[in-house]
């Protein structure tokens, strides 16, 4: 980024000088460039999108991932369903992983649901349409790998020669998708070339019944086969109370043997600080400090918020950039106006009414700002 700086004298220059800042960040690491093996499948993009500040925090949730995935390479097929609030970070610590699997010769995959888009089994598209799209050479695709067109049209244009999918009743039908994508996830988990495979469902509170089904049938036959796979479901957990229509199908996940729930939470205030200092290049000074004091305070530790309130900090000179130093206003008067409140409202609109502790009003947010919500 440029940022005029105006007329400077400069020793040596007889006159004055338009001059620009460069204003530099440190670039995160995502794991999609500087590959050694040009022919592995990349991250899927999708995942990596809008990260701008290295991860920090959150060693005991990582040491746990790690440990998943490590007994996973030794041929044991797990699932963890991370749950947490809108904006804790679900998604990008499914990204942390999958940034070490990568680094691992793992080979991950990605999809996600949608809200509102009620097509069956879409993060299981998305992620047929990564791999066939990116393992051109030989790619692995099953048993049954004609109808896996069914998900994919486009894959008969892709891979020559494919069979069509077979035309019978409904319910036969469904149940030949469910063998050939079951097979393709379990072929491509104990391919040779990788050594083994993530694969991430996101945004699972939105999904439709057939991709949980689905998830299950996958996680069962997964399991007998002791395929390399390790499934990682992320789902607000604010949005899914006992009445969800996918609370018993998620209910029956959780009781697999080689699955388990782990909640995501908030930051705690060293972590906000880390966040800032990441994100900043360089330690927070006194003034620093007592501004992620009060961003801890009115957000609760939500790196959602954090991120949304700093951006804003720092279009607005609420923190003003000095050289390559962050510089913080007075932290009491930090006032956030509708446009973020907006953001943030947006991403919590799905939070539950009363019981559930929620939408406490922040302090200099104005009184209808809503502020993290966390399940009972
Ligand atoms: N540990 C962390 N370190 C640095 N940044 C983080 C961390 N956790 C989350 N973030 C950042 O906070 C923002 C929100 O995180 P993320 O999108 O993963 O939340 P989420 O739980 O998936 O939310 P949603 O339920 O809306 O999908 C992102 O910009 C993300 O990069
Ligand atoms: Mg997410």
């Amino acid at each position: 980024m440029f940022e005029p700086m105006g007329d400077l004298e400069l020793k040596g220059l007889p006159e004055p000088v338009p001059s620009t800042r460069v204003i530099w960040e440190p670039l995160v690491d995502t794991g999609i460039g500087g590959d050694d093996d040009p022919d592995a499948v990349p991250v899927p993009a999708a995942l990596l999108t809008g990260i701008s500040a290295a991860y920090v925090g959150r060693t005991a949730l990582l040491d746990q991932l790690d440990e998943h995935w490590r007994r996973t390479t030794e041929g044991t097929t797990r699932a963890v369903l991370l749950a947490g609030e809108p904006g804790v970070g679900k998604t990008r610590t499914a990204a942390e992983l999958a940034r070490r699997v990568h680094q691992q010769q793992g080979l991950v995959l990605y999809g996600r649901c949608e809200e509102g888009l009620g097509a069956p089994y879409q993060p299981y598209v998305e992620a047929l349409d990564w791999y066939t799209a990116h393992r051109s050479a030989d790619p692995v695709l099953g048993r049954l790998p004609g109808e896996l067109a069914r998900l994919l049209p486009d894959l008969a244009t892709r891979v020559p020669g494919l069979a069509p999918p077979t035309a019978s009743d409904p319910g036969s039908e469904e149940h030949r998708l469910f063998e050939a994508a079951t097979s393709w996830l379990i072929e491509v988990a104990n391919d040779e070339r990788n050594t083994g495979l993530v694969l991430v469902l996101d945004d699972v509170h939105w999904a439709t019944k057939p991709t949980l089904l689905l998830t299950l049938h996958l996680l069962r036959a997964a399991s007998e086969r002791q395929a390399r796979l390790l499934v990682v479901v992320t789902y607000r957990d604010t949005d899914i109370g006992r009445a969800h229509p996918l609370s018993a199908i998620l209910a029956d996940l959780r009781r697999l043997p080689a699955v388990e729930r782990t909640p995501v939470d908030n930051l705690t205030e060293a972590e906000v600080v880390t966040l800032m200092e990441s994100a900043a290049g360089h330690e927070m000074d006194e003034a620093g400090l007592a501004l992620s004091q009060v961003l801890y305070a009115e957000t609760e530790g939500n790196p959602f918020f954090i991120t949304e309130v700093l951006r804003h900090l720092i279009e607005t000179g609420g923190v003003r950039r000095e050289g390559d130093r962050w510089v913080p206003g007075d932290a009491e008067r930090l006032v956030v106006p509708e446009g973020v409140r907006d953001v943030i409202g947006r991403r919590l609109s799905a939070c539950p009414p009363p019981p559930t502790r929620c939408c406490r009003p922040a302090r200099s947010w104005g009184a209808t700002s809503t502020s993290a919500c966390s399940s009972p």
